[in-house]
């Protein structure tokens, strides 16, 4: 949410910032913006909607120098209008800033009372302001932007640049995530390494709490106390931080074709090379110490923890709740020591769920997570992480990530299992057995996307949908119907199928469009029983399922498509593809912005 690069560079500056932020676009696309020093002055440009419209501005009215900071926005405080866009400057000094300033009113009235009024509705104004004010008083710009994050209450992630300073940098962090990245003579602040990978690959995160203070030559870090802190740099790959669609017209696209890949590299590094035996780690990792798993996350991550649960629960006889980490965190729920806290998060850097981890930290026997990104703060705070070897996921929509946390969790499902004496070897070896084949039967099941583009030109024309499932479908139900809603903008709802009589059949008419995913398992026809109550009702079914299910169901419904048969154990990971294949092709029948759906930002590190 929101993505911010800083640069003292040795060449002209604002073609790399304005790539970078190309980058970063996923975090926020509200806004964009650029300061730069130019002949030792401050200077910005900075322009509403997507990048390219601060692009074509650079091209009418460039800005040179080779210090700058750059920020994509995605708004909290105040529209989108360019007088709230970032860089936010006052006086001497321009600051871009990722988070919530919470005590923003309170300093603003006090900076008002010396005379200092605000020009825009944003919380980060206040900061600049405040630096300002510090600097007019005579401090340095350094001491200047200390004395003011002091006063910060919030997040952020913030990254100054000072007039008349072509070789500073301050950069801050606290609740959201900043990297430093060091080069060959220059040297850079990012959001992520996605940000900074084409430009270096040595990069240290700061923790919270730090202060950077950077030149070309230099990175002084101070930790929250104030003490020197030394901060590991770190070689990334950059084969992870890659960023192109590779032919595909919409990153979501290439995504939801990387899964067989991505899921097979999961599968090769959490199994043995005998494929019979899971490679997961021992250490502070029994489940036969846990009485319960508490599992929390947000979005479709939340939907990945409904599905891990009846699996936790099936196969290895575990109690287990899964909570929205929003929820979570202000309900003060007891959490004892017998308890094992699971957060799951693609970015690992969502605000709720990590403080949800943050309120567990002393009260759960074990903290683990299930990320994609590895250095995350989630990974970082938590006892075991496991990576979920997604590779870097750009559509806003998750996609991927959902299908790869569906194998680690499995995965670890079974695991519990396994420690708890609730699964034999030979049955293990047998699910594992059909894992390993799960990346085949993905590509068959991509086989589809032409069966998915037709069905979609027809739900394309609806106002709304429902989606039904039972069981181990009810989850992927509710991934089906957030994937819909939030790309396409068709109001979708999803409900366990059992509960259609219980209120929502009331919505049923002949406008309906009621998506019914129902593979071959023991709750089948119930499922099919509830379709039917659909369908008296003229209700419009779109049967997702595999050829028994096909066959069984009849020729009665508006559109009926078919899968590959699975263990009924996989199913998830299978009907994963037709929740994401609907939702692209109704987004791309419809025209709307399929990478970038509007209100949306990636990676959500605000409340
Ligand atoms: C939906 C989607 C979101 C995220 C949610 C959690 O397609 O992407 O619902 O799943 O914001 O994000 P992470 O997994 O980064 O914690």
């Amino acid at each position: 949410m929101c993505g911010i690069i800083g640069v003292l560079g040795e060449h002209e500056v604002a073609p790399t910032l304005v790539e970078a932020l190309k980058r970063l676009e996923y975090r926020g696309y509200d806004s964009a913006g650029i300061a730069t020093i130019n002949k030792d002055k401050l200077d910005r440009r900075r322009a509403v909607g997507k990048l390219v419209n601060l692009s074509d501005l650079l091209v009418h009215d460039p800005l040179p120098g080779k210090a700058g900071i750059g920020h994509t926005r995605w708004a909290t405080h105040g529209a989108p209008n360019v007088a709230n866009a970032h860089p936010h400057k006052s006086g001497p000094v321009a600051v871009v800033h990722n988070g919530i300033i919470e005590n923003y009113l309170e300093l603003r009235s006090e900076l008002a009372a010396k005379g200092l009024a605000n020009e825009t509705d944003t919380d980060t104004e206040t900061v600049a302001m405040l630096v300002n004010a510090y600097m007019q008083d005579g401090d340095d710009a350094v001491t200047a932007a200390r004395k003011t994050i002091a006063q910060l209450d919030g997040a952020y992630a913030l990254c100054f640049l000072f007039d008349g300073e072509d070789d500073l940098i301050v950069a801050a962090r606290k609740g959201s995530p900043l990297a430093i990245g060091y080069g060959e003579g220059e040297m850079y602040v990012g959001s992520d390494a996605i940000a900074l990978a084409p430009l270096t690959d040595r990069i240290a995160y700061l923790e919270e709490g730090d202060i950077a203070v950077v030149t070309r030559g230099s990175v002084e870090i101070k930790d929250e106390n104030g003490n020197l802190a030394n901060r590991e740099i770190r070689t990334v790959q950059l084969d992870n931080a890659r960023v192109d669609k590779a032919g595909h017209k919409h990153f979501m696209a290439k995504e939801i074709a990387e899964q067989p890949g991505v899921i097979g590299d999961a599968l090769r590094h959490y199994l043995n090379e005998d494929g019979a035996t899971l490679n997961l780690p021992q250490a502070g990792l029994d489940f036969k110490d846990y009485d319960r798993l508490t599992m929390v996350a947000c979005g479709t991550a939340y939907y990945a923890c409904l599905t891990a649960k009846y699996w936790f629960e099936q196969l290895a006889g575990m109690p287990v709740e899964v909570d929205i980490a929003s929820e979570f965190r202000y309900r003060e729920p007891p959490v004892s020591d017998r308890t094992a806290a699971l957060f799951v998060s693609q970015s690992g850097e969502t605000a709720d769920t990590l403080a949800a981890l943050r309120y567990c930290e002393g009260k759960a026997t074990k903290l683990l997570s299930v990320v994609n990104v590895p250095e995350s703060s989630i990974a970082r705070e938590s006892d075991v992480a496991l990576p979920i070897f997604a590779g870097t996921e750009i559509g806003v929509a998750s996609t991927k990530a959902f299908t790869c946390q569906l194998t680690v969790l499995l995965l670890l499902a079974l695991k519990a299992a396994s420690d708890r004496g609730e699964i034999e070897a030979t049955k293990l070896k047998e699910v594992l057995s059909r894992l390993r084949a799960i990346p085949a039967v993905l590509n068959t099941a991509l086989e589809t996307n032409d069966d998915f583009r037709k069905a979609a030109s027809r739900l394309a024309n609806s106002g709304n949908a429902l989606f039904l499932g039972r069981g181990l479908m009810y989850p992927l139900a509710l991934e089906g119907a957030l994937k819909l809603k939030e790309i396409s903008y068709i109001h979708a709802e999803a409900y366990a199928s059992g509960e259609l009589k219980h209120g929502p059949i009331a919505l049923i008419d002949k406008e309906m469009p009621v998506v019914v995913m129902a593979p071959q398992d023991a709750l089948f026809g119930k499922t099919v029983s509830n379709m039917q109550e659909v369908m008296a009702r003229e209700g419009k079914v779109i049967l997702i399922t595999d050829p028994p299910g096909a066959e069984a169901a009849g020729e009665d419904t508006w559109m009926t498509l078919v899968l590959p048969q699975v263990d009924p154990v996989l199913t998830p990971i299978v009907y994963a593809i037709p929740a994401q294949l609907l939702a692209y092709h109704t987004a791309v029948a419809k025209g709307t912005d399929v990478d970038q759906p509007r209100n949306l930002a990636k990676s959500v590190t605000v409340e």
